[in-house]
């Protein structure tokens, strides 16, 4: 079976493939209106289950159209509305999925939930988000990266703020890529060390430097992230927040990173809190490009599982 789980877990030929996939797919696309299937629709009597645990805007509507696109249908389920919610076990939802759709996606809070759903789904399961990694949403931004500068392959990324899921799957992707990480923030909110040290292990370097001023200085994209992610407690929002407060990406810190640095956001972004307007709608931002490029490296994802 062949999940797409995380980056750290696939092979770099078949990242690379998937990128390449979704760039095809993209220009194939160009001009044409939104809703237009794509010449070839090789989900064609597939059916995709969505199913959501936590909100979302963009991982549910690009999935949804990708799917579309590619000829198949959806079905968007809210874990609070299935048994799952209420007591039934992933891996009997699992097995029971399994007999109706050919492929799931799940956005999930615990890791496990995503790795019982794949242990027992006879058809391919993707990671739509848990509260360690979310790799599609990296798989769309390396796509943005290289469209814009070329091969990330030896680039510095560095990610600023809380050493979160989406920080995560950019250290797995650091490894599989071959490009250096700088993680600047606060100490209690480093990224997990095994992402730290498996990266380093791939050969990649991860620094982790706490002034944020000096952790940019050749940086090529400056990443950031919401100080409170859907799985932390709402309670704990003031104290990251005052932890976090140095290390808003503004103006001053895009100006000691390379000139020609680009700005990510995964989104929803919390404007003048993790991130300032001027740099969101700035220049150096690619935010929406990254946004964008969700639904294309999802439809590569997608017939990568399958095959297609
Ligand atoms: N970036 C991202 O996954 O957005 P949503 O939470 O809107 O899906
Ligand atoms: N770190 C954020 C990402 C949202 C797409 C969260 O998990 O809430």
């Amino acid at each position: 079976m062949t999940h797409f789980l995380d980056i750290n877990k696939t092979d770099i030929a078949d990242l690379k493939t998937m990128l390449s996939t979704a760039h095809d797919m993209k220009q194939a696309r160009k001009g044409l209106p939104k809703a237009t299937p794509d010449s070839d629709l090789p989900l064609k009597d597939h059916m995709v289950a969505l199913i959501f645990e936590k909100p979302s805007t963009r991982t549910r509507v690009s999935f949804d159209v990708g799917v579309r696109q590619l000829g198949g249908q959806t079905m968007v389920l809210s874990g609070s509305e299935m048994q799952l919610g209420h007591g039934e076990t992933v891996a009997d939802t699992a097995r029971v999925l399994s007999r109706y759709v050919d492929l799931i996606m799940i956005r999930t809070f615990e890791e496990a939930t995503l790795l019982e759903m794949a242990e027992y789904a006879d058809v391919p399961v993707i990671n739509g988000l848990t509260n360690r990694s979310h790799p599609c949403q990296i798989m769309a931004d390396i796509l943005t990266y290289e469209e814009h500068r070329g091969s990330i392959e030896g680039k510095k990324v560095v990610w600023a703020g809380d050493g979160n899921n989406v920080c995560a799957s950019f250290l797995h992707a650091a490894g599989k890529f071959g490009f250096d990480v700088t993680f600047t923030g606060p100490e209690v909110l480093n990224p997990e060390q095994v992402f730290v040290d498996e990266a380093r292990k791939a050969g990649v370097a991860v620094e982790i430097e706490r002034d944020p001023t000096k952790a940019v200085k050749n940086a090529d994209l400056i990443v950031t992230d919401t100080w409170v992610s859907m799985h932390d407690a709402p309670s704990a929002r003031e104290r990251r927040h005052n932890l976090l407060r140095p290390y808003q990406v503004n103006d001053d810190l895009m100006k000691a990173a390379k000139d020609d640095a680009l700005f990510m956001h995964c989104l929803p972004a919390h404007r003048e809190e993790e991130v300032t307007n001027s740099v969101m709608d700035g220049p150096q931002s690619v935010i929406f490009d990254e946004a964008e490029n969700r639904l294309h490296a999802q439809k590569a994802v997608m017939r990568w599982c399958l095959d297609k």
